[in-house]
């Protein structure tokens, strides 16, 4: 009995973990431990050698189980003393930042263009940039064979072998959302569509995929005198100036009729753009009146409604107000050049608080 419990208070005593300490215990006082089998022996002893043996087997149990609990206290004190040594922390040193966030400058001027048209009394819709060609080209007046589809550098999407169905295209313009407002809303209407669209161009001012936002408005009465009025309020607003020289240039689109472009008046002297004077011009978007075949697509009568359109170029409108050179870098992911141009998530543009602080 003597050589048992030395044999295990000197092994408890040395037990350097508690899976060591475990083992221990399993070893001497477990199911099968030592102390166990002793006890087993209990029964084929005589009742006077029990009576001997009995009280000795239940201390020897008693005394190796308080060493164990005794350890098992030590070692996790043990274990805080190392941790607290370990994972020592000081408080008194000044805190560090994460890397701040900024809001992109595609973003800000979303939000900026839906915050001026809507003091306007337009509100925002959008579409998907995943469209069949039906809204994307035929429901504006573009049919199949028309250049104006060659000339979109239009990306269709893949489809099946023997699917021939007409593919699914990334949408080349935001002035498929004209349709589907006209579907879901009819006259009048009177609407802004920002988003995404793309075409396979890459070059300094193009990316495949980039920003506009469509215009449209229906009513009764429209008339270029109000296309005319609602870009002048608008670029004036954006350009936060009082006056800005816009220039409509005939054009063609097949969606309007008649359609005109329009362009700012700049200067690019010194190699910087500056908007509203000098003898420069820069194309921001493009308009006219909506096509009646147009209107009539959208399920509206065109012999009762007359409406007027805009697309313009978000990303260009960004450059030229926040003097960005490149178009590319809007998409690189650069946190220098998002550090430099982004704007603080806590500035909501709008017309009362200021567009741009
Ligand atoms: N969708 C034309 C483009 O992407 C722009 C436009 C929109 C022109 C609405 C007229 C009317 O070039």
């Amino acid at each position: 009995m003597d050589d048992l419990k030395q044999k295990y208070l000197s092994q408890i005593a040395e037990a350097a973990d508690e899976a060591a300490l475990e083992s221990i215990r399993l070893a001497a006082v477990g199911k099968k431990g030592e102390v166990a089998l002793k006890m087993r022996e209990l029964g084929k002893m005589t009742a006077e050698e029990r009576q001997v043996a009995g009280p000795v087997l239940n201390a020897l149990k008693d005394e190796i189980n308080s060493a164990l609990s005794a350890k098992k206290v030590g070692l996790a004190d043990a274990a805080l003393d190392a941790r607290l040594r370990d994972e020592w922390l000081d408080v008194t040193l000044p805190g560090r930042t994460r890397p701040q966030g900024s809001i992109h400058p595609i973003s800000q001027v979303t939000e900026e263009v839906t915050a001026i048209f809507a003091e306007m009394g337009f509100s925002v819709a959008e579409g998907p940039r995943i469209d069949t060609d039906w809204y994307n080209f035929d429901a504006l007046n573009i049919p199949g064979h028309h250049p104006a589809r060659a000339e979109m550098d239009t990306f269709y999407m893949h489809r099946a072998e023997g699917d021939d169905r007409p593919p699914h295209v990334l949408r080349t313009h935001t002035s498929p959302v004209q349709i589907r407002s006209m579907e879901k809303r009819g006259a009048p209407l009177r609407i802004i569509c920002p988003g995404g669209v793309y075409r396979a161009d890459y070059d300094q001012t193009h990316t495949p995929m980039f920003h506009q936002v469509e215009g449209l408005a229906i009513d009764k009465d429209i008339s270029m005198a109000h296309l005319k009025w609602v870009l002048e309020e608008f670029v004036k607003a954006y350009f936060e100036v009082d006056g800005v020289d816009l220039r409509f240039r005939a054009s063609h689109f097949p969606f309007t009729e008649p359609s005109a472009e329009v362009d700012i008046r700049c200067s690019w002297e010194g190699g910087t753009l500056k908007v509203g004077e000098g003898d420069d011009w820069l194309e921001i978007l493009g308009s006219g009146m909506v096509h009646p075949k147009v209107l009539a697509a959208g399920g509206i009568d065109p012999e009762q409604w007359q409406g007027f359109a805009f697309g313009m170029g978000i990303d260009r409108i960004a450059m030229l107000k926040y003097g960005v050179p490149d178009l590319r870098a809007f998409f690189d992911s650069d946190l220098r050049w998002l550090r430099h141009y982004g704007f603080s998530s806590l500035d909501q543009p709008t017309l009362h608080g200021g567009l741009s602080r």
